[in-house]
């Protein structure tokens, strides 16, 4: 790719506005602003509060990019912006604000599917080289894709209901513990007993690749009225103890799949073999720890960008931006939002949609 490309990114399609100025692979700027405060008497995001609150701050996150990377819009090369998958109001906020942009300054705009973003981020932070097995795996998504190219991906399996993050919040809400439910239920669980309450492993034994989470919130659900119908209440081990039988399903079923994955992807004789995991669980120690081994005991190389780069950002947009912009790949006024934009149109639509947007 064009190493001196210079192109703005943005990003708007769940409860993160942000923007971000790429050249090359050097990140001059990234600003993100989270929602969680406008959303957590809600138990979710709500679609409409998400989409107002991006259109009020994207002009100020946008101005704020280009002044920490000291850019004007006179060095841009391009403006790129997540036009999907996600929710709707959100994602249309960005687009209309990207084509305010270039209708003004005449600079390309470039439309980019936030799932590219996520899944060529290995790229931006390691510069790893195509093709390699990637597991996005956040509050929304679950997917494994062989990325074979900046415009081609091929889904090998995802999840079949929630997405892990949402099992994990969920979990968090049934047991008490706050809000967002990955960093307080990996905590708790580091102080329980994985034993004591074994939570089922749906589809583990079945081929292939898929997964399916939701049934583990009802197991939860059961044995946490199991507890307090006994005790008459739930102590802070309790909760610890349901907490790490959880994550231990959660990381059991995420190894075993990854691990078929692998032999798929293996089974193709990639020149360099490689694996990267992205999204807010990723950041969850001991399923990156299992992870991490799997891939060891695999001979390929484990990468996991820094969190910041793993969550929802924009610099992830601007670079995928910029692989389209660099083969001309670039859009006009008529670009338009899209709720649902699967990475791999061959591959079966996967079923449900998460709280945090629509899953591809
Ligand atoms: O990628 P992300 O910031 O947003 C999207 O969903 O797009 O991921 C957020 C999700 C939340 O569900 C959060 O609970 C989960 O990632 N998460 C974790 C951890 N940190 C964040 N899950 C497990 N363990 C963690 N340490
Ligand atoms: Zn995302």
């Amino acid at each position: 790719m064009a190493d001196d490309l210079i192109v703005l990114g943005i990003e708007s399609s769940c409860d993160d506005t942000a923007a971000a100025v790429v050249r090359g692979v050097d990140i001059l700027s990234s600003i993100v602003h989270g929602q969680t405060d406008l959303h957590k008497d809600f138990g979710g995001v709500v679609p409409e509060i998400a989409a107002r609150a991006h259109a009020e701050k994207l002009d100020h996150c946008v101005e704020e990019a280009l002044m920490q990377a000291n850019i004007g819009f006179d060095q841009l090369d391009g403006i790129a912006v997540t036009a999907g998958p996600g929710l709707i109001g959100g994602v249309l906020s960005g687009v209309m604000c990207a084509k305010g942009l270039s209708a003004a300054t005449g600079l390309p705009l470039i439309g980019v599917n936030h799932l590219a973003g996520h899944a060529l981020t290995p790229r931006l932070t390691d510069q790893i080289a195509f093709p390699y097995l990637m597991l996005l795996v956040s509050g929304g998504h679950c997917q494994f894709l062989i990325v074979d190219a900046h415009d081609r991906y091929r889904r090998i399996g995802g999840t079949i209901d929630d997405a892990p993050g949402e099992a994990f919040d969920k979990t968090a809400r049934i047991l008490g513990l706050p809000q967002p439910g990955g960093p307080s239920v990996e905590k708790a669980a580091g102080q329980g007993d994985p034993n004591r309450f074994v939570m089922p492993r749906p589809l583990l034994n079945q081929p292939g690749c898929d997964m399916s989470f939701s049934g583990l919130k009802t197991a939860i659900l059961r044995a946490r009225d199991a507890v307090i119908a006994d005790g008459g209440g739930l102590t802070a081990q309790d909760q610890a103890d349901l907490c790490a039988g959880f994550q231990a399903a959660v990381t059991d079923m995420l190894t075993e799949k990854t691990r078929r994955a692998l032999e798929i992807y293996l089974a193709e004789a990639p020149a360099e073999r490689s694996f990267a995991i992205a999204g807010g669980v990723a950041a969850n120690g001991p399923i990156r720890a299992s992870l991490q081994q799997l891939c060891a005991d695999h001979e390929t190389a484990f990468i996991a960008p820094p969190l910041a780069l793993c969550t929802d950002n924009a610099a992830m947009i601007a670079y995928a931006g910029m692989a389209k912009l660099a083969v001309g790949a670039i859009d006009d006024l008529t670009l338009s939002a899209r709720p649902r934009w699967p990475l791999d149109d061959r591959a079966a639509p996967m079923l449900g949609s998460g709280k945090k947007g629509a899953k591809a």
